[in-house]
């Protein structure tokens, strides 16, 4: 099974269905990054604390990782920093393209793996931001590594990820509001291909996904080298069809650093 190439067409289907993660951000919020009035997510729904960044993106050089869609690549950019967007999926790649022309905002697009970033040189960025994603790669230690490779010394990583809990439950079941556990984590699709339930439930969102232990998540940043300096915790709108985020956190958003020397 390629497993990229599957998830490059499920994404680039993704866009085509206008899924909310495939759509740009709009002209009055690029207007109002250009005044320094911005905020970007990693989760669905809690804005990256201000204060993770510098009070200036100025001249930063950031790297958006598996961020494509139009979102935080261009608001990165009309705050100032030189931004590079790489991801897997051509249709998101297309979306910060058309971002970028419409608003006339420079940006490199990269397409590309997120656990593969030789494109680019040791040491080339300030910042990485992550957005939630890393659920469609089957190993996470590949990524938090390449992610210090690329940094400065003293630059950040701040990343959003999947609390592997969502992927427990019987998802037939929990449409009809009930949390029975069915799967064990860390969890792999790659396990279930032939359950019934997986297609069914989950809709447009046929991609191949993956639920990482926390020690691969926080534990395996801390063993790329980074010192963890920041921690939230996230959710999806319960009124999404969820059960679960009525009981607990389904989302971490993670800053992490690395040292200076
Ligand atoms: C939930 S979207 C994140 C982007 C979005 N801008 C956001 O705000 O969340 C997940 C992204 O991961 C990308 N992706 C999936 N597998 C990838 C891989 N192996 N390498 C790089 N990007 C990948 C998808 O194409 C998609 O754009």
């Amino acid at each position: 099974m390629d497993i990229r190439k599957y998830n490059r067409s499920a994404w680039d289907r993704l866009v085509e269905n206008k899924n909310e993660w495939t759509v740009p951000v709009s002209p009055e919020v690029i207007e109002k990054a250009r005044r320094g009035e911005w905020s970007i997510v990693m989760t669905p729904l809690k804005p990256v604390p201000r204060d993770w960044f510098p009070p200036s993106m100025e001249g930063l050089k950031v790297l958006c990782l598996a961020s494509g869609g139009g979102q935080q690549g261009p608001v990165l950019s009309a705050a100032g920093s030189h931004v590079t967007v790489l991801d897997n999926s051509p249709r998101q790649l297309a979306q910060d393209r058309m971002v970028a022309q419409r608003e006339g905002l420079k940006m490199r697009l990269v397409e590309g793996d997120m656990r593969d970033l030789s494109a680019f040189g040791d040491g080339a960025f300030d910042y990485v931001v992550h957005p939630t994603s890393n659920l469609f790669v089957p190993d996470v230690l590949p990524v938090w590594k390449e992610c210090y490779r690329v940094l400065k010394p003293g630059g950040t990583l701040i990343a959003g990820f999947c609390n592997p809990i969502m992927y427990m439950f019987d998802l037939k079941l929990e449409q009809q509001g009930i949390l029975q556990v069915k799967y064990a984590v860390p969890y792999s699709d790659l396990e279930h291909m032939d359950d019934p339930d997986r297609l069914e439930v989950r809709g447009e969102w046929d991609t191949l996904e993956f639920g990482h232990s926390l020690e691969d998540q926080i534990g395996g940043q801390i063993k790329a080298g980074f010192y963890i300096t920041g921690f939230f915790e996230d959710n999806y709108r319960p009124d999404e069809g969820e059960v679960l985020p009525n009981y607990t956190s389904t989302l971490i958003t993670t800053r992490a650093q690395k040292p200076a020397c």
